[in-house]
């Protein structure tokens, strides 16, 4: 029996000062002013049009994604908080997430941002090391993410996550233990640790930088940067997330448990479980920024609105549960794809075989190897 979950609502911001070579996230670069009041219009009537989906139910966390969500002024962010908590309930604590470009923080933004109700931000910094900053296009240099995170602090953020990327190019397994040292000396909440990937359709991969460290070197700054963060008290509770205890990413974690959420902006995804239809349905939006608020809040604004098959609920749900270190219940797997253990005990079987999962009678939990091989270990699910 499929039970709704947790809800979230992820917010979709999509101009940048410049686009980063290795970036393919649905982000434009910004060319003279940008239209927010007309944006945070277009924001509020995709919202009512995807409100019949949610009726009743309490959102547990807001995230503002990009793009650079903090290209937008605080009274901005402010109108659309206040919109929409007037149209969907929200939980006492809500987390309320910004993600922040460190060339965007302009003095007096992260008061206003705090009292519009933002409560955590997360800051793009990908390294402390101003070459390696310099290669990877970047807007700002340390220093200015030094001090852009130090402003925030001042102005009251104590939810705060740093975004590093590891494996860049010049990088060495002393770089790359530098920029965490670096990053601790900031004292964040929450350290987002990504290995830099070559995404198709970026100019790093049309033409790669010289002096990315190969699978090996990796391999060796994880393990190190691993034992680095673990020593300085965070907890590595995802694939590239560590928090400090009680700090986890409540928006991410309900993405990886295979929450519901409503997305909105453009390009962005959502994913809702109708309870009465016993289906999980997603929805998302026009990618193009210009051609999606044109037509906001209608049906044309949709690029794709689909059920999922049954048959390949099993591999969505592993794809996002597997990826957490504290893996999941059978009975949420039941409770949140509407399908029986029985359908996985064969893949499950398979997996524990292999060495790739431990499982007992309530719960499934990756092993060291299978949270290596994780790809693999997914692939057993596909129908
Ligand atoms: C939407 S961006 C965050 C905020 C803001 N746009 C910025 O870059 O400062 C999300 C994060 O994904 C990571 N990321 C983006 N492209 C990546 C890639 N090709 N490989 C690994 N991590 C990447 C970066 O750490 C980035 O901060
Ligand atoms: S600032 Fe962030 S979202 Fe924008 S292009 Fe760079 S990495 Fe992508």
């Amino acid at each position: 029996m499929l039970v709704p979950p947790p809800l979230s609502l992820y917010v979709h911001l999509p101009w940048c000062v410049r686009k980063c070579p290795y970036c393919d996230f649905n982000s434009h670069e910004q060319r003279g002013a940008l239209p927010f009041g007309d944006y945070v219009r277009a924001l509020i009537a995709d919202l009512e049009h995807d409100l019949p989906l949610a009726w009743g139910r309490t959102v547990h966390s807001v995230f503002f994604g990009g793009g650079t969500p903090s290209l937008f002024p605080a009274d901005a962010i402010d109108d659309f908080l206040q919109q929409a908590s007037a149209r969907l309930r929200f939980a006492p604590g809500c987390e309320i997430t910004l993600e922040t470009n460190p060339g965007t923080a302009e003095h007096g933004r992260f008061d206003g941002y705090l009292a519009a109700g933002v409560n955590r931000l997360s800051f793009g910094v990908q390294s402390f090391d101003d070459g390696c900053l310099q290669r990877l296009g970047r807007i700002h240099d340390s220093r200015e993410a030094e001090a852009a995170v130090k402003l925030a602090q001042d102005a009251g953020f104590d939810n705060i996550n740093l975004d590093l990327m590891y494996a860049l190019p010049g990088q060495d397994l002393a770089g790359a233990a530098a920029d965490l040292e670096r990053a601790f000396a900031l004292d964040p909440a929450h350290v987002s640790h990504y290995q830099l990937t070559l995404e198709p359709n970026t100019l790093f991969a049309a033409r790669p930088p010289g002096g990315i460290p190969d699978e090996d070197a990796a391999w060796d700054i994880q393990e190190h940067c691993q034992e680095m963060l673990a020593a300085a008290g965070f907890e590595h509770y995802e694939v590239s997330a560590y928090a400090r205890p009680g700090r986890q990413c409540a928006h991410n974690l309900n993405y990886w448990r295979f929450g519901d959420y409503i997305g909105i902006g453009a390009g962005a995804h959502g994913k809702i479980s109708l309870g009465a239809a016993q289906t999980v349905r997603r929805r998302w939006r026009l990618k193009h920024p210009t051609a999606w608020m044109s037509v906001a809040g209608g049906a044309d604004a949709l690029g794709g609105d689909e059920d999922v098959e049954p048959s390949r609920l099993p591999f969505e749900y592993m794809l996002n549960a597997l990826r957490l270190h504290e893996g999941f219940a059978l009975a949420d797997f039941e409770a949140r794809t509407g399908l029986a253990r029985t359908t996985i005990a064969a893949e499950l079987a398979d997996a524990v075989s292999r060495g790739w999962l431990d499982v007992d009678r309530e719960r499934v939990v990756p092993t060291a190897l299978g949270r290596r091989l994780g790809n693999d270990v997914v692939s057993l699910f596909l129908a």
